[in-house]
């Protein structure tokens, strides 16, 4: 039996408030925990959006009576609230910018409107930046112009990963994490498809960023060292909306983090202390987040299975990864000297979850 940490996902769609159809504050941090995972960060990209004191309340007012694992949340970046967000920011997990366009509302097209943004935001929290290509560019740009921190979410090209190689050779503060799909998967590899779609796009396979080539994929893996977290972009979407003539983009990822990781660890890709170093240490220290006291996960290492879409918590009832043969079998999560998931089951209440920030 291996033991880890609980594990670190900062990005997370939990979907509360608005499309509690797709997830809520109790399905996400039921699938967290049989993932491993005991802090989440929710990403802003709700309906209403997360961009002032009231809708964060009520983003934090549902977390507080459903979550059962920890959590923060993150607020957005929006044309207008940059003057609002200093005062709201400790009870954050930091900014999220959307600077390209994906699922939802909040997006900022003109670079002027990042400027109050990062000459505003406190510094001791991250800027996270959807910013894919050269808008990443822009992005570390503005980090190092307003000499802030900022942390790229979910590379997936080999131009980023070396831009951010250099940025960081330079001094310059920027953090990055990947997703597994970009890790695992690329454009061309095989997804199941939605009955009767002929030859309609595949909507399971949508995802913002997009899958890769195998250059990129190869990129990734070959630094491997300038790559600060694992993150999930758990982006749950109901089957029916995936196999949509309009599909949203997005996969749930919460519960296939860690077994996927784990295989790469048996494929001699990944090394325990890489997933430690990336899922606990570094997002720890990136967002300021405390440490969870008697806190851990107890792995069967040798345990081969594979990964069924049927046996997960999250509403979303798919994921891209069905069918996979996985190493590494979550047995046991301990959170804050409690079990909180065993063989399969949860075992501890809503609201058992605690705010990162109210401690
Ligand atoms: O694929 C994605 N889905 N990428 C994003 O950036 C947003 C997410 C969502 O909220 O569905
Ligand atoms: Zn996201």
């Amino acid at each position: 039996m291996l033991k880890l940490p609980g594990l670190i996902d900062p990005h997370v769609h939990v979907r509360e408030p608005g499309q509690i159809h797709k997830e809520d504050w109790d399905t996400a941090t039921q699938s967290a925990l049989a993932g491993g995972v005991t802090i989440i960060l929710g990403m802003p990209n709700t309906k209403p959006p997360i961009f002032d004191s009231e809708t964060l309340d009520i983003a934090l007012d549902a977390a507080k009576q459903k979550a059962r694992c920890d959590y923060g949340q993150f607020v957005g970046a929006g044309p207008d609230n940059a003057h609002l967000l200093p005062t709201i920011s400790d009870r954050a997990a930091g900014l999220k910018m959307y600077l390209d366009s994906t699922f939802g509302e909040l997006r900022l097209d003109d670079m002027s409107l990042w400027t109050p943004h990062f000459e505003k935001f406190p510094k001791h929290l991250p800027i996270v930046l959807h910013s894919e290509s050269r808008t990443m560019a822009a992005g570390i740009l503005f980090a190092a112009i307003y000499d802030r921190p900022v942390h790229i979410a979910h590379i997936s090209l080999r131009e980023e990963v070396l831009l951010i190689k250099a940025a960081k050779e330079k001094g310059i503060k920027v953090t990055c994490e990947v997703c597994p799909h970009h890790l695992f998967m690329t454009a061309d590899s095989p997804l199941p498809e939605g009955e009767g779609l002929g030859v309609r796009v595949n909507g399971r396979k949508e995802v913002r960023p997009r899958l890769a080539t195998q250059k990129d994929v190869d990129a990734l893996w070959q630094n491997m060292d300038v790559i600060d977290c694992f993150a999930t972009d758990h982006a749950p979407h109901t089957l029916a909306e995936k196999d949509s003539d309009n599909p949203p983009p997005g996969f749930p990822g919460l519960e296939t983090l860690l077994p996927l990781l784990l295989t790469g660890v048996d494929d001699g890709r990944l090394t325990i202390d890489d997933i430690i170093q990336k899922s606990v240490i570094n997002p720890r220290r990136i967002f300021n987040l405390p440490e969870q006291p008697e806190t851990w996960v107890e792995v069967d290492e040798n345990a081969v299975y594979e990964i069924k879409a049927s046996e997960q918590f999250t509403r979303c009832g798919w994921t891209p990864f069905e069918g996979w043969k996985v190493k590494g079998k979550i047995r046991k999560v301990v959170l804050r000297g409690k079990t909180a998931f065993e063989d399969g089951k949860i075992l501890v209440e809503p609201g058992y979850g605690k705010n990162v920030r109210d401690q």
